[in-house]
């Protein structure tokens, strides 16, 4: 199950993901926002990195206008690592090398053909593991430090 949140910014391309996760049949939950009034970012990314987080859901994709703000956001709960990506490389990237649980797209930013081959890289990649599992556990590492 997918966890999507987006402010207005992201608002419109999160529904045209919405609809490619549809026609792929892959179940997703809508965190919001769910019109096109001003809302802050952080209160749509906490939602779904929170859920992700605390091992809810596997996987989510956060949308704003740049994708700058939900990336720094989902990025301060741990075991997230939320990828800010501009293109298909980096999609398919985030998941083989940093194996990103949730995927971060600017809706400013990409057009709809490249979000949906993004979004479409990145859920069909596969984390290779080996020294990226090494470099993910000294994250990991930090995580647990800063915690103390
Ligand atoms: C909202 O105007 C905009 O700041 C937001 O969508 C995002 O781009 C922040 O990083």
């Amino acid at each position: 199950m997918i966890l999507v949140g987006s402010d207005h910014g992201g608002l419109e391309l999160k529904e045209a993901i919405k609809r490619l996760l549809s026609e792929r049949g892959i179940a997703f939950e809508d965190c919001g926002t769910d019109n096109g009034n001003s809302v802050d970012y952080p209160d749509f990314g906490i939602k779904v990195a929170r859920r992700v987080s605390a091992g809810e859901a596997e996987k989510g994709i956060l949308f704003c206008g740049t994708g700058i703000g939900m990336s720094i956001v989902a990025n301060k709960f741990p075991k997230v690592r939320a990828a800010l990506a501009a293109d298909p490389f980096m999609a398919r990237m985030a998941k083989e090398h940093n194996n990103a649980n949730i995927l971060v797209l600017g809706g400013r930013v990409l057009d709809e053909a490249t979000a949906r081959e993004m979004v479409c890289t990145w859920l069909d990649a596969v984390f290779e593991g080996g020294r990226h599992q090494g470099r993910l556990d000294k994250i990991t590492a930090l995580e647990t430090e800063l915690m103390k």
